[in-house]
């Protein structure tokens, strides 16, 4: 899908929609959500748990709606057991990977020269990866938010070709503000718009302007229909990565036509 002058809205489903029965739930409520829903130009990434993204690409038929996964390997196949490759998901239709998101980071270790490798994989496979960075409540209370944001940027992209830079999208996501970590409040639009001019200084230092101003660069972190004005519109981001929101079928669509 053509991304240009669109708004993105990435769902996340993490390891939900936890049974058959549930995913179908989902997906036929999200088909009669959809049919009743507003047109809108902007561009919705479904990312459900890999297991069912080849029924999700033949049951969800819209031209707003693309699809993707959350995770991958760096390989494209091989003895490498319970992971799935970039080919993978682009053979059943998938165009995006989640690379780097806090959840791996914590629960399975991945580091950001693991996080590179995947990006330079799902890269060569034509997919376009949406890359999370992010600093936790810790390095937040240290003050440390924008140097943690800037060593993960050098790391991940590290040796990419710049030819490919644009098909990546960034995700500013304060692990802090995660619904998961329970956050007892967001964060503000100067603290969004500042991790934002970073990330654009350090694509313009790097890159050069044309490439960066290219590159999209969303927010995520308990984003909903109600504050979607302060963690995106206020704060010109391109977009927004949904996790828990996502799994109300009628949330997520409200999420994508307030940003008509
Ligand atoms: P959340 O998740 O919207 O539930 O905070 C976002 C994410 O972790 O991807």
């Amino acid at each position: 899908m053509n991304l240009e002058n669109k708004k993105l809205v990435v769902a996340n489903f993490k390891m939900n929609l936890a049974s058959k029965t549930e995913k179908d739930y989902w997906l036929s409520n999200f088909i009669k959500a959809e049919k009743k829903s507003e047109a809108t130009k902007n561009a919705l990434i479904l990312c459900p748990p890999a297991i069912f993204l080849d029924e999700f690409v033949k049951n969800i038929n819209s031209k707003t709606t693309s699809f993707g996964a959350q995770n991958c390997f760096w390989e494209d196949k091989g003895s490498f057991t319970g992971e799935i490759s970039p080919e993978m998901i682009k053979s059943l239709g998938g165009e995006f990977v989640i690379l780097g998101h806090s959840e791996r980071k914590r629960f399975l270790k991945e580091t950001n020269e693991m996080i590179n490798s995947k990006t330079k994989r799902v890269l060569k496979s034509g997919l376009s990866p949406i890359i999370c960075v992010g600093e936790n409540a810790e390095e937040k209370r240290n003050d440390q938010g924008l140097e943690i944001i800037l060593n993960q940027l050098n790391s991940i992209l590290e040796g990419i070709n710049r030819g490919l830079i644009n098909k990546i999208i960034l995700c500013y996501e304060p692990v802090w503000a995660i619904s998961a970590n329970k956050p007892d409040h967001l964060p503000t639009i100067n603290e969004i718009m500042g991790a934002k001019l970073l990330i654009k200084k350090f694509l313009v230092e790097e890159y050069g302007v044309n490439i960066a101003k290219r590159v999209k660069i969303i927010y995520g972190g308990s984003a909903d229909s109600k504050n979607i004005n302060q963690v995106c519109l206020e704060p010109e981001m391109d977009g927004v990565l949904v996790g828990k929101a996502s799994l109300i079928p009628n949330e997520l669509i409200k999420i994508v036509t307030s940003l008509n």
